[in-house]
């Protein structure tokens, strides 16, 4: 689809359907709704009058000029209160509007722009928001369905029309982060929904690598022998159960001038958990396609900031294997020897993200990064802690929580922080080992962040637990049924507005 930011009158457009803002205090129509109402003999005013459009947020309605407008079709989208507007309200009315522009098939849409800053909210921010809600909204779950391809009508063309010159410049810089930032959703989104018959860590590695080419950075993938040659024996321990080779992804992203700092993005890439031979049930591998999310998170992070040129050093890394039972798999009571050298007794072979990515973590670190950031469907119980609206935020070190949680408010990927204290340690002390992979029924996400914290060292981290917020049972708005992708706007954001620390 082609994005385009214009300086003209949406009332002149000549597209199928045109956009227009509506906030709840329209006592008094605004210019362009009035010359609209003039033209349609007071449609829109008698609509308001009528009190069947409120313009409540998100609510939408269609009127038809019948030939006294160059378009066919005007969509009131309603944004709520004026000065009760955020981000993320804004991001919400523009999914809905997204999804009525769908529903009408529309080819081509322009979108009446706002004049000047929404109160605290940038024009920037806004159309960010505005691009990010339909592009959002427009993502679908039909990669194996057999469409007729003339059913597959899509938006061809979206523009952005503002009637002054002044600020334009900010609205296209929005457009351009929102559509980088939506493609990192959807992109993830798109990974997560594929099925472990289709996505191999092979495959997933093979589309980090194709990313890297297009958008130059690079991609290593390191192969079994590599891997046993680092040392990360953990992270094998895992793959040892299944047939299909694991891989090591590693990115680096070089910004093409200044860097402020270098990070390290870990992100948990099992792309089919069955437990091991610590079995799950089927209703619980039901969604277990969609445990290498962290994985395509990193990935679609790390190819965002290079489509920006984001001035960071950035370092990708994601163990990709599957987990399953077999006669070579991990044994519940196997002791092995990780990559930083402690040993790890394994007392449920279903707590596998923890062992992959103390490994990747405990690698990250010969990187000497200024911070280390890991994302991963790594418990249930994060789910029971905090449902489903957020993910759990654990970390080591005050100021980096502090901005991922700015960045959360921003992007709308909510994160609520959760206890780390170091008396956590007591539950993951082995008889056997330097410790162990579970630590009883209580607290679950708290003891599998605790495991992750004994690899990072002094290094400061944090840990971003999704498996609360990886699926969505129902669409809604810019959210879609199936993977979410949470996790790549977050950390975008997170990235953009990165502050030494
Ligand atoms: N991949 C799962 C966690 C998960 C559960 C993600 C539900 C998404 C939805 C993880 O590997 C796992 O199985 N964790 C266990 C840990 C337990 C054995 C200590 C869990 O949370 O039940
Ligand atoms: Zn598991
Ligand atoms: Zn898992």
């Amino acid at each position: 689809m082609q994005i385009e930011v214009k300086q003209g009158r949406v009332e002149l457009a000549e597209d199928e359907g045109v956009l227009l803002n509506c906030f709840e205090e329209v006592k008094r129509l605004n210019p362009v709704l009035k010359t609209i109402n003039d033209k349609l003999s007071g449609a829109v005013s008698h609509l308001f009058e009528t009190g069947d459009f409120t313009a409540k947020l998100g609510q939408t309605t269609v009127l038809y000029p019948q030939g006294r407008l160059k378009f066919k079709r005007i969509i009131l989208l309603g944004l709520g209160k004026r000065d009760e507007m955020t981000i993320e309200k804004l991001r919400r009315a523009y999914g809905f509007a997204g999804r009525k522009t769908r529903e009408l098939k529309l080819k081509s849409l322009s979108v009446q722009a706002f004049e000047s800053n929404l109160a605290a909210i940038k024009l920037q921010e806004s159309s960010q928001a505005m691009v990010e809600g339909i592009l959002l909204s427009f993502y679908k779950l039909d990669r194996y369905k057999t469409v007729d391809e003339n059913e597959r009508v899509a938006l061809q063309r979206l523009t952005f029309l503002k009637e002054k010159r002044k600020g334009i410049g900010e609205i296209k810089r929005g457009e351009e982060f929102g559509e980088i930032f939506s493609w990192a959703t959807n992109f993830s989104r798109d990974l997560a929904n594929r099925p472990g018959n289709y996505l191999t860590p092979e495959r997933l590695a093979g589309e980090a690598d194709k990313l890297a080419r297009e958008n130059n950075f690079k991609c290593k993938i390191l192969s079994t022998t590599e891997i046993k040659k680092l040392k990360m024996n953990s992270f094998l321990a895992v793959a040892s159960g299944s047939k299909e080779p694991a891989k090591l992804i590693v990115l680096e992203y070089l910004p093409p001038r200044r860097k402020i700092n270098t990070l390290v993005l870990v992100g948990k890439g099992i792309t089919f958990d069955a437990g091991g031979l610590s079995l799950k049930t089927t209703e619980g591998m039901v969604e277990m396609k969609g445990d290498m999310m962290g994985g395509a998170v990193v990935i679609a992070t790390i190819a965002a900031c290079a489509k920006i040129g984001l001035p960071l050093h950035l370092i990708g890394i994601i163990p990709a294997t599957e987990n399953l039972p077999s006669g070579s798999a991990l044994k519940v009571g196997d002791i092995i020897t990780s990559h930083s050298g402690k040993t790890i007794e394994v007392l449920n072979t279903d707590a596998e993200g923890r062992l992959i990515l103390a490994d990747g973590l405990s690698y990250a670190r010969s990187f000497e990064p200024d911070a280390v950031v890991d994302v991963a469907t790594l418990t249930g119980t994060i789910k029971l802690a905090l449902g489903t609206l957020c993910a759990g935020l654990f970390g080591n070190h005050r100021g980096l929580k502090a901005q991922m949680l700015k960045a959360s408010e921003k992007s709308g990927e909510r994160v609520w922080e959760m206890p780390l204290w170091k008396e956590y340690d007591e539950f993951l002390k082995s008889d056997l080992a330097d410790i162990k992979n579970v630590g009883g029924r209580f607290g679950g996400a708290i003891l599998a962040a605790a495991f992750l914290q004994n690899f990072v060292g002094d290094l400061p981290w944090i840990h971003v637990d999704i498996a609360g917020v990886d699926f969505r049972e129902k669409e809604d708005s810019y959210h879609t049924k199936g993977a979410s992708g949470f996790g790549a706007r977050l950390l975008l954001q997170f990235l953009r507005d990165w502050k030494r620390i």
